[in-house]
């Protein structure tokens, strides 16, 4: 029998392996931290501010704190990032992001969309230290297009000010393509759709309509965004691409699928989202590598305190 794993590498691939395992680069140098910017919670206490963050995104819980416009739960100055969107910075922002828009999936089961709203979730990692804390959970949401709740692991890094609010978050929804392909089939499966029937173009139509619905109720004055209902259907529907679970904040429906449930809160601020320009949101201005190297949280870093300095 032939070993086909236990063989010796070849020459080359040895030396190749000796020589990156002599040049991991080293950790990044933070000296420069303000310790006092960074408080030392305890585990006990950054397990107590994660879970109250996330009893506070679920349904009903975040009606109140969307009420509340600039959430407590937050810092003043808090730098927040959702790998499939983009950045949001600033308190009120960030609370129309965080709370509001679930909650108003919620509270608007006629404005139509494929985004659900949390209503619990469990811990599947956990890390904490310092100011700092990794986690995972995974949150059930319950999808108003068909009635059914599906789950989603949210991966978050976040960092705690003194008073114990987030000053920075890092989130990703995991396999959120996959999740999303899920969510479309069982809209077919509600609605006994053959599986030969194309669903995307349905729902594109659907989502155009319902976007364009809220942008004619709420947009209007300087706020306006399309000469009209139609207009906008055929600015959406037949200039506008559906967008993939990487592009919600691009120039796409779903990236305005989002936001749509924004506008309600702020006219002022997000019709221009869900309009033809994207405002700034929904736009084609990122390439991948400048979205994953882009150097955004400044307000402290995502190394616990007393890694400062490096590790060598
Ligand atoms: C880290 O940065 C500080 C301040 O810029 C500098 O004094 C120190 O030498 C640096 N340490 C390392 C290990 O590069
Ligand atoms: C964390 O929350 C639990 C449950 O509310 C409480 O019993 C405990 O004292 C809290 N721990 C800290 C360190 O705040
Ligand atoms: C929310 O905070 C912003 C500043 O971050 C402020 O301009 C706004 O007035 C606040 N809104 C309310 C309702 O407190
Ligand atoms: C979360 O909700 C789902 C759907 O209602 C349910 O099946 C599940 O048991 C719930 N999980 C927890 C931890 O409450
Ligand atoms: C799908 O079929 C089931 C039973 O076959 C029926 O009860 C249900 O009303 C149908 N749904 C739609 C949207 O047609
Ligand atoms: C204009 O939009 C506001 C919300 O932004 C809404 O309250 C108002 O009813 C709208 N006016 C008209 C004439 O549609
Ligand atoms: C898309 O364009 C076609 C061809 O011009 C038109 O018939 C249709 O009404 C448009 N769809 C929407 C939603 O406006
Ligand atoms: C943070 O507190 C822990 C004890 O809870 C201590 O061991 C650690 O040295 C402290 N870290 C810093 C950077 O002060």
């Amino acid at each position: 029998m032939m070993l086909k794993y236990l063989t010796p590498l070849p020459l080359f691939f040895t030396s190749v392996l000796a020589q990156s395992a002599l040049s991991y680069p080293s950790f990044p140098n933070v000296s420069t931290l303000d310790p006092h910017q960074t408080p030392n919670y305890t585990f006990d206490e950054l397990y107590n501010l994660t879970n109250r963050f996330l009893q506070n995104h679920m349904y009903p819980n975040n009606i109140a704190q969307s009420l509340a416009i600039n959430s407590t739960l937050l810092s003043d100055d808090v730098l927040g990032r959702v790998d499939a969107t983009r950045d949001y910075a600033g308190r009120e922002l960030n609370t129309e992001y965080l709370f509001g828009l679930f909650a108003n999936i919620a509270l608007n089961p006629d404005a139509f969309t494929l985004l659900g709203y949390p209503i619990n979730y469990t811990f599947t990692r956990f890390l904490g230290i310092g100011n700092v804390v990794s986690f995972a959970a995974i949150i059930e949401y319950k999808l108003p297009v068909t009635g059914t709740t599906i789950p989603q692991e949210l991966d978050f890094w976040v960092t705690y000010n003194d008073k114990g609010e987030i000053s920075q978050y890092d989130g990703n929804f995991r396999y959120l393509q996959w999740q999303l392909t899920s969510t479309i089939a069982s809209i077919a499966k509600a609605q006994n759709l053959s599986s030969s029937t194309s669903l995307l173009p349905i729902l594109h139509a659907k989502l155009a309509n319902s976007i364009c619905e809220t942008a004619t109720t709420f947009c209007n004055g300087t706020n306006l965004q399309y000469a009209n209902q139609q207009a906008c259907e055929n600015h959406l529907y037949n200039e506008t691409r559906f967008g993939d679970g990487w592009e919600w904040g691009m120039d796409t429906v779903s990236c305005r699928m989002i936001h749509q449930n924004m506008v309600p809160l702020r006219p002022d601020v997000h019709c221009e989202h869900i309009g033809p320009s994207g405002g700034g949101m929904c736009v084609d201005d990122r390439t991948y590598v400048g979205n994953l190297e882009e150097e955004y949280f400044v307000n402290t870093p995502f190394l616990a305190p007393g890694l400062e300095g490096g590790v060598h």
